[in-house]
Protein backbone atom coordinates (compact mmCIF):
# COMPACT_ATOMS: atom_id res chain seq x y z
CA UNK A 1 0.00 0.00 0.00
CA UNK A 2 2.72 2.59 1.35
CA UNK A 3 4.74 1.81 -2.01
CA UNK A 4 2.02 1.94 -4.38
CA UNK A 5 1.06 5.27 -2.58
CA UNK A 6 4.83 6.11 -3.06
CA UNK A 7 4.45 6.04 -6.79
CA UNK A 8 1.38 7.81 -7.05
CA UNK A 9 3.49 10.96 -5.75
CA UNK A 10 6.53 10.47 -7.89
CA UNK A 11 4.14 10.32 -10.54
CA UNK A 12 2.14 13.09 -9.67
CA UNK A 13 5.64 14.71 -9.11
CA UNK A 14 6.84 13.88 -12.78
CA UNK A 15 3.48 15.51 -14.48
CA UNK A 16 3.54 18.60 -12.63
CA UNK A 17 6.97 18.84 -13.57
CA UNK A 18 6.11 18.22 -17.15
CA UNK A 19 3.41 21.10 -17.16
CA UNK A 20 5.83 23.75 -15.43
CA UNK A 21 8.46 22.73 -18.20
CA UNK A 22 6.25 23.10 -21.36
CA UNK A 23 4.43 26.44 -19.64
CA UNK A 24 6.63 28.52 -22.36
CA UNK A 25 5.72 26.89 -24.92
CA UNK A 26 1.84 26.28 -24.20
CA UNK A 27 1.95 30.97 -23.98
CA UNK A 28 2.62 30.51 -27.99
CA UNK A 29 -0.07 28.22 -28.58
CA UNK A 30 1.38 25.04 -28.74
CA UNK A 31 2.13 23.72 -32.14
CA UNK A 32 -1.16 25.68 -33.84
CA UNK A 33 -0.04 28.96 -32.12
CA UNK A 34 3.50 28.75 -33.23
CA UNK A 35 2.46 27.66 -36.74
CA UNK A 36 0.27 30.86 -37.20
CA UNK A 37 2.69 33.08 -35.56
CA UNK A 38 5.51 31.70 -38.26
CA UNK A 39 3.15 32.70 -40.81
CA UNK A 40 2.58 36.10 -39.95
CA UNK A 41 6.10 36.68 -39.12
CA UNK A 42 6.92 35.18 -42.84
CA UNK A 43 4.28 37.80 -44.34
CA UNK A 44 5.31 40.37 -42.49
CA UNK A 45 9.48 39.45 -44.01
CA UNK A 46 8.02 39.10 -47.20
CA UNK A 47 6.82 42.58 -47.23
CA UNK A 48 9.46 44.01 -45.68
CA UNK A 49 12.13 46.17 -47.67
CA UNK A 50 14.70 45.30 -45.08
CA UNK A 51 14.32 41.29 -45.16
CA UNK A 52 12.05 40.70 -48.58
CA UNK A 53 15.01 40.94 -50.97
CA UNK A 54 16.95 38.02 -48.71
CA UNK A 55 14.08 35.55 -50.04
CA UNK A 56 13.74 36.39 -53.62
CA UNK A 57 14.41 32.77 -54.41
CA UNK A 58 13.69 30.59 -51.12
CA UNK A 59 11.69 27.81 -50.37
CA UNK A 60 9.24 29.87 -48.17
CA UNK A 61 7.28 26.66 -47.26
CA UNK A 62 10.76 24.82 -45.93
CA UNK A 63 11.85 27.21 -43.93
CA UNK A 64 8.57 28.01 -42.03
CA UNK A 65 8.13 24.51 -41.51
CA UNK A 66 11.66 24.01 -40.41
CA UNK A 67 11.21 27.38 -37.85
CA UNK A 68 7.92 25.90 -36.39
CA UNK A 69 10.30 22.49 -35.03
CA UNK A 70 13.26 24.92 -34.15
CA UNK A 71 11.44 27.65 -32.06
CA UNK A 72 9.43 24.46 -30.73
CA UNK A 73 12.58 23.04 -29.81
CA UNK A 74 13.67 26.29 -28.31
CA UNK A 75 10.26 26.72 -26.35
CA UNK A 76 10.80 23.10 -24.64
CA UNK A 77 8.20 22.00 -26.62
CA UNK A 78 7.34 18.53 -27.91
CA UNK A 79 9.28 18.71 -31.62
CA UNK A 80 12.85 17.61 -33.18
CA UNK A 81 14.35 20.12 -35.38
CA UNK A 82 15.52 18.48 -38.87
CA UNK A 83 16.37 21.24 -40.37
CA UNK A 84 19.91 22.53 -41.38
CA UNK A 85 22.78 24.12 -38.83
CA UNK A 86 21.96 28.18 -38.48
CA UNK A 87 25.60 29.31 -39.96
CA UNK A 88 25.68 26.45 -43.30
CA UNK A 89 21.93 28.02 -43.71
CA UNK A 90 22.67 31.01 -43.85
CA UNK A 91 26.34 31.39 -45.08
CA UNK A 92 27.33 34.04 -47.73
CA UNK A 93 23.82 35.90 -47.58
CA UNK A 94 25.32 39.17 -46.02
CA UNK A 95 23.19 39.37 -43.50
CA UNK A 96 24.40 41.93 -40.97
CA UNK A 97 22.85 43.06 -37.60
CA UNK A 98 20.17 45.63 -39.31
CA UNK A 99 19.01 42.38 -41.25
CA UNK A 100 18.54 40.56 -38.26
CA UNK A 101 16.76 43.14 -35.82
CA UNK A 102 14.40 44.25 -39.05
CA UNK A 103 13.53 39.96 -39.03
CA UNK A 104 13.32 39.98 -35.04
CA UNK A 105 11.15 43.34 -35.08
CA UNK A 106 9.17 41.17 -37.61
CA UNK A 107 8.92 38.34 -35.44
CA UNK A 108 7.67 40.27 -32.05
CA UNK A 109 5.15 41.95 -34.61
CA UNK A 110 3.89 39.00 -35.28
CA UNK A 111 3.66 37.45 -31.64
CA UNK A 112 2.00 40.84 -30.47
CA UNK A 113 -0.63 40.43 -33.23
CA UNK A 114 -0.90 36.83 -31.46
CA UNK A 115 -1.41 37.55 -27.76
CA UNK A 116 1.77 36.43 -26.75
CA UNK A 117 2.79 37.91 -23.46
CA UNK A 118 5.34 40.24 -23.05
CA UNK A 119 7.48 38.05 -20.47
CA UNK A 120 7.23 35.01 -22.72
CA UNK A 121 8.06 36.98 -26.05
CA UNK A 122 11.50 37.52 -24.48
CA UNK A 123 12.33 34.64 -23.14
CA UNK A 124 11.80 33.48 -26.72
CA UNK A 125 14.17 36.15 -28.10
CA UNK A 126 17.16 35.43 -25.31
CA UNK A 127 17.60 32.56 -26.77
CA UNK A 128 17.70 33.52 -30.25
CA UNK A 129 19.82 36.69 -29.68
CA UNK A 130 23.28 34.76 -29.49
CA UNK A 131 21.84 33.14 -32.68
CA UNK A 132 23.75 35.95 -34.70
CA UNK A 133 26.65 34.84 -34.19
CA UNK A 134 26.49 31.64 -36.75
CA UNK A 135 23.82 33.70 -38.85
CA UNK A 136 25.68 36.62 -39.90
CA UNK A 137 28.90 37.30 -41.97
CA UNK A 138 28.52 40.66 -42.46
CA UNK A 139 29.73 43.32 -39.87
C1 LIG B 1 17.08 34.26 -35.20
C2 LIG B 1 17.07 34.44 -36.48
C3 LIG B 1 16.87 33.35 -37.52
C4 LIG B 1 16.48 32.04 -37.40
C5 LIG B 1 16.14 31.28 -36.13
C6 LIG B 1 16.44 31.49 -38.74
C7 LIG B 1 16.05 30.19 -39.04
C8 LIG B 1 16.06 29.64 -40.31
C9 LIG B 1 15.70 28.28 -40.63
C10 LIG B 1 15.23 27.24 -39.60
C11 LIG B 1 15.87 28.09 -41.96
C12 LIG B 1 15.64 26.78 -42.76
C13 LIG B 1 16.79 25.82 -42.58
C14 LIG B 1 16.70 24.65 -43.52
O1 LIG B 1 16.40 24.84 -44.71
O2 LIG B 1 16.97 23.51 -43.10
C15 LIG B 1 16.31 29.36 -42.49
C16 LIG B 1 16.59 29.60 -43.82
C17 LIG B 1 16.80 30.85 -44.35
N1 LIG B 1 16.94 32.04 -43.65
FE1 LIG B 1 16.93 32.24 -41.66
N2 LIG B 1 16.81 32.45 -39.64
C18 LIG B 1 17.08 33.60 -38.94
C19 LIG B 1 17.47 34.80 -39.45
C20 LIG B 1 17.50 35.11 -40.79
C21 LIG B 1 17.72 36.44 -41.33
C22 LIG B 1 17.98 37.69 -40.48
C23 LIG B 1 17.62 36.33 -42.68
C24 LIG B 1 17.74 37.41 -43.73
C25 LIG B 1 17.26 38.62 -43.53
C26 LIG B 1 17.38 34.93 -43.00
C27 LIG B 1 17.27 34.40 -44.26
C28 LIG B 1 17.10 33.05 -44.56
C29 LIG B 1 17.06 32.51 -45.92
C30 LIG B 1 17.18 33.32 -47.22
C31 LIG B 1 16.90 31.12 -45.80
C32 LIG B 1 16.83 30.08 -46.95
C33 LIG B 1 18.23 29.56 -47.25
C34 LIG B 1 18.22 28.51 -48.35
O3 LIG B 1 17.45 27.53 -48.30
O4 LIG B 1 19.00 28.67 -49.30
N3 LIG B 1 17.31 34.23 -41.82
N4 LIG B 1 16.43 30.28 -41.49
Amino acid sequence: MKLRHAALVVLTLACANAHADDALYRQFGEKPGLTKIVDDTYDNVLSDPRTAPYFDNAPVKRIKQKLVEQLCVLLEGPCVYTGRNMKRTHEGQNIDRAAFNALVEDLQAAMDKNGVPFHAQNRLLAKLAPMYRDIQDRE
